[in-house]
């Protein structure tokens, strides 16, 4: 495990090569490492900083280096992006569905504070404090990445089926925060290309309780999920800043 200090020592003394080759901060576990190991496939990316928060993730590429940091710390992501210097990309796959207090409702009658102060705490606020901390990090890069992982279902025109208020709610949320971020930077960091991203149907932690009766051949592997979003991020650029995209390149109306 590397802490952030240990991390910019051992960066610092290649910080010339660093800034010549993309360097990218990834947050998450699942879909974050996933995506993590198949950027780091890039002939172009020299370092993939990835943040974990309760289990250091299982690495097998030598660009990748992981460090511990809570995205809903303010102090932490601060602190973090004050330290890992220039940054080419940062891509925020954090997120919460359900854990042991909080369950997506299938009626309103569900509804409980808690667990919504908690969804949309954890599904908006990393994106927001990564924004707010990021930017210094990435205003020189010549082709930045700002994105985030959405998910269809806060798409309040796909919004067919109705329930998940909760987490709906607080992705529709995270959709208009990035939409707000790609006007601000359209002047302040014009070269950089602001998203927001569904990776699909993927197995995780996090889609297990609502995948077991869906036929395996329409859930997606963490690596394939990465492999797509991946050829969605290359595909992108500044003209095409603050909207949504589904994992097959295809846009999703807000
Ligand atoms: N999987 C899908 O089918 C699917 C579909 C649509 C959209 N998405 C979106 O894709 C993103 C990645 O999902 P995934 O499948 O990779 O899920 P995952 O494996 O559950 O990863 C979620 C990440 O969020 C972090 N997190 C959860 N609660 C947190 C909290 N209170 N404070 C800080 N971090 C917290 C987790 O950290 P810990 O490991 O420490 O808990 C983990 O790193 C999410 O935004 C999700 O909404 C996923």
């Amino acid at each position: 495990m590397g802490t952030v200090g240990e991390l910019e020592r051992s960066f610092s003394s290649s910080r010339d090569d660093i800034t010549k080759s993309r360097v990218l901060l990834i947050t998450g576990s699942t879909i974050g490492n996933a995506l993590a190991h198949a950027l780091a496939e890039d002939d172009n990316v020299s370092r993939i900083l990835l943040s974990w928060r309760s289990s250091e993730p299982k690495i097998s590429s030598d660009k990748i280096k992981c460090f511990q940091m809570d995205a809903c710390v303010e102090s932490e992501v601060a602190s973090a992006l004050e330290r890992l210097g220039p940054l080419d990309g940062i891509i925020n796959t954090i997120g919460l569905l359900h854990d042991g207090s909080v369950k997506p409702e299938k009626s309103i009658s569900r509804l409980d504070t808690a667990a919504f102060d908690k969804t949309l705490t954890v599904n908006v606020l990393p994106t927001l404090l990564l924004a707010k901390y990021g930017r210094k990090a990435l205003k020189d890069s010549q082709d930045a990445w700002f994105a985030t992982l959405s998910a269809r279902v806060g798409s309040i025109s796909d919004n067919q089926l109705g329930g998940w208020y909760s987490y709906r709610a607080s992705k529709a949320a995270l959709n208009m925060a990035l939409k707000s971020l790609a006007i601000e930077w359209r002047i302040a960091l014009p070269r950089c290309t602001v998203a927001s991203l569904h990776p699909g149907t993927v197995g995780s932690p996090l889609s297990e309780p609502f995948t077991r009766r869906t036929d395996p051949e329409r859930v997606f592997t963490p690596a394939q999920s990465a492999s797509y979003l991946k050829e969605v991020l290359h595909n992108l650029s500044p003209v095409q800043s603050g909207r949504f995209w589904s994992w097959d390149g295809t846009e999703i109306p807000w």
